[in-house]
């Protein structure tokens, strides 16, 4: 098949290389000239595994091709797929701007049939509105007998940043809403080779759907934190609930590490999205503004704990680990670490971080008085205490008997609760973690 993607993030990129995979030639669109230049010379312009191999074979085999000029790859499209960013508005919906304008600029030049597919995380509703705006500028264009042919098919991507192409190639399900059987056929054929369990549903269903995956990822991580704020006050430990709790099949392990609390480019974001959903249509959605202030309320509760500890931050060293906003990244979009580091240096300390991948991304949203270091000891020299932020697996094979005899006070701090089994009492450490 034929497909344009319009939007080269780490949904759009990932996608357009997964469907290389299975045989399809992928024209990828975005605005941004200057990622469109990278990728054209094979490079991958974020950090995400496996990625690079895939572009380049892809590219050696002529059936990727990279432009910022959406019409001249349009003519060729049987499917065109929309995957451009979807972040918060300043009170806290969806902005729909990115995705509305590329769908004028599709109408504007299109000029014959195929099938618009929304990928991007939308609002119920928003799908048929894309629609509807191709269609209007398909009619401003002279090109009315035309809109009939034009349909819409909602694809929500579950893949996760760290393991995005795996996630692609092999999904858990595929979602996808759609009014009519062919769009469904379409969407069957685009993904040949890929085995999984299909839901096929209304527009209005897989819009929610995806929304609803993630305000329930981010429910669960509130809970355990909730429980491990009542672990530090009552003596128990809630590494050991979590695991008990987990067992129960109907509860399931994952989403249960207490510690710092969500964040990233789509739990924020989405989990107001949803909440603003249910507002406009009349509904308030306790549970998530709650989940919203526990979540934040987290990180002020970490924060204290390190000035319970330390006192007064001012012109205190900190040592922090990690910047991302989970391993495997460099995404730090909505960050509790980027967060926590602003914090920590608003509140006077000096600060001295180490990320793995995301130091550079870090640079740009962080004041310019953060410090980098080459290294995770490195970052720790001279520190009266550790700060750990993100859960990279890499943090755990650091010599701690090395890392003491560099800090001036050797304290840990683990926010992610990462540390936990390192028994960094017995090098001497005084280990604070969350809810244990
Ligand atoms: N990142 C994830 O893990 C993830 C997972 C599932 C779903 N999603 C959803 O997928 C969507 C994309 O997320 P992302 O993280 O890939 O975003 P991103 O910010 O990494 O990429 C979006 C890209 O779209 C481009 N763009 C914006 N307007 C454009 C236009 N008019 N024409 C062409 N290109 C345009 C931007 O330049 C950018 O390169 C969002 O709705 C997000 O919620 C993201």
């Amino acid at each position: 098949m034929n497909i344009v993607i319009i939007g080269t993030g780490y949904v759009g990129l990932t996608s357009a290389l997964g469907y290389t995979q299975l045989g399809h030639r992928v024209a990828c669109v975005d605005v941004n000239a200057e990622k469109i230049a990278q990728l054209d010379l094979g490079q991958i312009p974020f950090f995400e595994a496996g990625l690079s191999d895939v572009l380049r074979a892809a590219q050696e085999a002529g059936s990727i091709i990279f432009t910022t000029d959406l019409a001249s790859v349009l003519s060729e499209a049987e499917l065109v797929l929309f995957a451009v960013g979807t972040p918060s508005t300043s009170t806290g919906e969806a902005n729909l701007s990115y995705l509305l304008h590329a769908a004028r600029d599709v109408g504007r030049h299109l000029d014959h049939e195929v099938l618009l597919v929304v990928k991007s995380t939308v609002p119920v509703g928003t799908n048929r509105r894309v629609l509807e705006v191709v269609r209007e500028a398909m009619t401003t264009n002279g090109r009315s007998d035309l809109t009939s042919l034009i349909q819409i098919a909602s694809l929500p991507e579950f893949l996760r940043e760290g393991s995005a192409l795996a996630d692609f190639m092999a999904p858990e399900r595929i979602v996808v809403g759609a009014d009519d059987e062919i769009a469904y056929r379409m969407i069957e054929e685009l993904h040949r080779g890929i085995q999984t369990t299909w839901v096929k549903t209304t527009i209005e269903t897989a819009e929610l759907t995806k929304y609803a995956a993630n305000a329930m990822l981010a429910t669960k991580i509130t809970f355990i934190n909730e429980i491990a704020n009542i672990a530090e006050r009552t003596g128990a430990n809630v590494i050991d609930v979590a695991y008990a709790i987990g067992l129960d099949s109907r509860i399931g392990p994952s989403f249960l590490n207490a510690g710092i609390g969500y964040g990233g480019s789509c739990f924020p974001k989405d989990v107001s999205a949803l909440r603003q959903i249910a507002g406009a249509h009349g509904y308030d959605f306790k549970l998530l503004s709650a989940v919203i202030e526990v979540n934040n309320h987290q990180r002020d509760l970490f924060l204290k704990k390190i000035q319970d500890v330390l006192g007064d931050l001012k012109g205190r060293r900190i040592a922090v680990w990690g910047l991302a906003f989970k391993p495997k990244t460099d995404d730090v979009r909505e960050s509790a670490a980027i967060d926590l580091v602003r914090r920590l240096y608003a509140l006077g300390a000096e600060v001295l971080a180490f990320d793995p991948e995301a130091i550079e991304a870090a640079k740009r949203v962080l004041p310019d008085g953060i410090q980098y270091a080459p290294t995770a000891i490195d970052a720790a020299e001279g520190a009266e205490a550790l700060v750990v932020l993100t859960e990279w697996p890499e943090f755990r094979d650091v010599s701690f008997s090395t890392l003491k005899t560099r800090m001036l006070d050797p304290i840990v701090f683990d926010g992610r609760n990462c540390l936990r089994d390192a028994h960094l009492e017995k090098f001497g450490f005084t280990y604070v973690g969350v809810g244990i």
